[in-house]
């Protein structure tokens, strides 16, 4: 008799934060056995090539109007939970069951991200057995619970005093100016329903136990479903990791880098969504070019369509020291940019991928969060790690200047990269037999036995 082979359904949004690190976990299973489906938007699509070991499956509404910011990202992520995205996954579910027990397989679970929550009632119903991938750090899950949890004691929403000094009780070292901007209905009815899924295997978080230890035990309290800090998944995949970024990746810049001292350049991105106006591109341009370092910088094509023409606008001063110490790219390969020897620093929003990432090469931050949880991992980044430098956030070319300096020419910017190198090796054990390396084998586990 033939053997029955385990099959998993991934469902990822077409988010560039959210679809690579499913397609990192799709890789990591892919290796521990099991065949995977990748569910996915017309829009943002995986390329199919990349992953030839994969299934993909082209489903839900096409959004290809929708070019995504931050404006529009919780209006994409409703829609995405609507009747007309969510019905067709239902449906190809129903499908794939039938069409494995003809193939001698089994779908034995459904993983969705956490902004898919209408996925967990579909599993439900079609006795799925599911999980939910959390792509941001498990203290910024726990503000979400404290939000509801305080919205239904009747106590003051936090957003109320958003910026407030003072510290959260109940989510201590976050400071109430830490915690995600959650000013829209819409947002808070999304959040509500994020954190209301009770998948039945649990919940992966994007983690290391080293780095959020106290705020995965009170997750854990507040879930009471199985944890499993599998983290980071770029690092677990690394080995078998393709491509999945949505623009082609501009490797001139690595030339370039190769051409710089150890430790001299600051990267800077702002990752996929978040972006500045062009005033304040400006003001960037002038505050790295006053502070004498070398930057490679990426500026996204829909933040600004013609970079050329803008560089002429720019007092010339500035245009000659973009020639002689810059490098724009409209976007990087960040993990080799952030693993070579020349980058000393990185600027960036905060977005959990790109901390995760700077964290594993030892490089630390200029923190400059956007929206979401960025708030909360500058806070993890510069107090808790101390790996991240805050500052004033003012976007005029002094403050830009003095920030860069800080972390890139002065003591305390030293120290810091001392530290990330600490926490660097730290994360190394524990995807090297450790805890990540324990969580993953656990999750397997916990996968196979309920599909014995
Ligand atoms: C979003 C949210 O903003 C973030 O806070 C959340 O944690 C995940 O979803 P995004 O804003 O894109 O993601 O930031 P981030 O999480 O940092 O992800 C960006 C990804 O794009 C990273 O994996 C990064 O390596 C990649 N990237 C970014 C590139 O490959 N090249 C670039 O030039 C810029």
């Amino acid at each position: 008799m033939e053997t029955q082979r385990h099959r998993l359904v991934l469902i990822p949004p077409p988010f560039q934060g959210h679809l690579t690190p499913m397609l990192q976990l799709a890789t990591i299973l892919h290796l521990k056995g099991f065949s995977i489906t990748i569910s996915h938007a017309h829009f943002n699509s995986p390329d199919p090539s990349n992953y030839p070991n994969f299934s993909f499956l082209p489903l839900f509404y096409d959004l290809s109007d929708t070019n995504i910011t931050s404006k529009n990202v919780v209006d994409v992520t409703a829609t995405l939970n609507t009747t007309k995205c969510v019905s067709p996954i239902k449906e190809s579910l129903v499908d794939q069951i039938e069409r494995a027990n003809i193939n001698h397989e089994k779908i034995v679970c459904v993983i969705y991200d956490g902004s898919m929550y209408s996925i967990d009632s579909v599993a439900r119903e079609l006795q799925l057995p599911s999980i939910v991938l959390r792509t941001t750090s498990a203290t910024n899950l726990l503000t979400y619970h404290a939000f509801v949890q305080r919205q239904s004691k009747g106590f003051p929403p936090l957003q109320d005093s958003m910026l407030s000094l003072d510290l959260v009780p109940e989510l201590e070292p976050l400071r109430f100016k830490d915690l995600p901007m959650l000013n829209s209905g819409v947002m808070q009815q999304l959040i509500a329903k994020t954190i209301a899924v009770r998948p039945s295997l649990g919940v992966i978080c994007n983690t290391v136990d080293c780095l959020e230890e106290e705020s995965l035990y009170r997750l854990h309290q507040v879930y009471k479903v199985s944890i499993f800090p599998i983290g980071p998944l770029h690092m677990i995949a690394e080995e078998d990791s393709s491509s999945s970024s949505f623009v082609e990746e501009d490797y001139s810049c690595i030339g370039w880098l190769n051409n710089k001292a150890r430790k001299s350049v600051l990267y800077v991105s702002l990752g996929s969504i978040a972006s500045w106006e062009e005033k304040e591109l400006t003001e960037v341009a002038c505050g790295l070019a006053n502070s004498k370092q070398n930057f490679l910088w990426v500026i996204r094509s829909e933040t600004i369509s013609d970079v050329s023409e803008w560089l002429k606008s720019l007092p010339k001063d500035v245009k000659v020291a973009i020639a002689e110490r810059g490098c724009i790219v409209k976007w990087a390969p960040q993990g080799e940019v952030l693993a070579h020897q020349a980058v000393g620093g990185f600027w960036s929003h905060c977005g959990w991928n790109s901390t995760l990432e700077s964290l594993c090469e030892g490089v630390p931050i200029m923190c400059q969060p956007h929206f979401g949880d960025q708030r909360v991992n500058a806070r993890l980044l510069s107090h808790v790690w101390k790996v991240g430098i805050e500052w004033s956030y003012v976007m005029e070319r002094g403050e830009i200047e003095g920030a860069v300096r800080r972390l890139m020419v002065n003591q305390e910017g030293k120290e810091m990269s001392q530290r990330a190198l600490e926490l660097k090796n730290e994360i190394r054990l524990a995807v090297k037999g450790g805890s990540s390396y324990d969580a993953l084998n656990r999750l397997v586990k916990s996968i196979l036995s309920v599909n014995i």
